[in-house]
């Protein structure tokens, strides 16, 4: 059984992307994108690091403190996406997890990046997301030894992915609106049995169309790696009125 666990583990670590299915219609996700879109613009920031905008919904001030988060003011009109947690996600983690969410609009391009350091390069870092607006033209995209990139399918409501794969995102379409629950899986190391029961079914139905880390090949993923005394975050009205002058 620890050896299945450990073949589950490679195999977690070895997928750059893969769909999965959350409980929920597309009319559930409609109404979480109506939710996320009644949020008012002065509460998002920019992120020069992603070059995009984003969200905390579920979480706290400090990065480093996974433990003591709780519901932001920003998401007490989420009604659905709480729902979609509290009943589901947040059972498959030991720790809950910090929820943001990404917003491009068109003709803006995600820059190619790394989500984790050097030191979590390899470790079990799964994170979910789900894309509830904007999904069909703008699909995200990872990098491959020769530089091609390789597109997750259009088709993928919500997937896993490894945040240790470069990847990137151009958004030629609309509004994009990505719910991304971040590190979820840190120290659990696979102990969850509803986290480890749901995702072999997962692999069971999804793994042949997975994007696999040994298939992309010898990408220099270090490269996208993010500086953070080079990267900072802008309130809304800072980066726009920046922007102006
Ligand atoms: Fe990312």
């Amino acid at each position: 059984m620890k050896s299945d666990i450990e073949e589950l583990k490679k195999l977690i670590i070895d997928t750059a992307a893969m769909q999965i299915d959350l409980p929920i219609t597309d009319n559930d996700i409609e109404t979480i994108a109506k939710e996320i879109e009644s949020i008012p613009d002065q509460h998002w920031y920019w992120c020069t690091f992603r070059e995009s905008y984003l969200i905390c919904l579920y979480g706290n001030d400090d990065v480093n403190d996974k433990k003591n988060m709780k519901w932001l003011l920003a998401a007490n009109n989420c009604t659905k996406l709480k729902d979609l947690c509290e009943n589901f996600i947040f059972k498959m983690t030991t720790v809950k997890p910090r929820i943001i969410v990404i917003k491009t609009f068109a003709g803006m391009q995600m820059r190619e990046h790394t989500d984790c350091y050097k030191d979590q390069l390899d470790k079990l870092e799964p994170k979910m997301r789900l894309v509830v607006k904007g999904r069909k033209k703008n699909t995200l995209y990872f990098v491959n030894e020769d530089g091609d990139r390789v597109n997750i399918s259009d088709e993928w409501r919500s997937y896993i992915m490894s945040g240790a794969s470069l990847h990137g995102m151009q958004n030629v379409e609309g509004e994009k609106l990505t719910i991304c629950w971040g590190d979820p899986w840190v120290g659990d190391d696979l102990q969850n049995e509803f986290f480890v029961n749901f995702i072999r079914e997962q692999y069971q139905k999804y793994l042949s169309n997975a994007i696999l880390r040994s298939e992309l090949g010898n990408v220099d993923n270090e490269k996208g790696i993010k500086d953070p005394k080079k990267e900072r975050i802008y309130s809304w009205e800072e980066w726009n009125g920046r922007k102006k002058t």
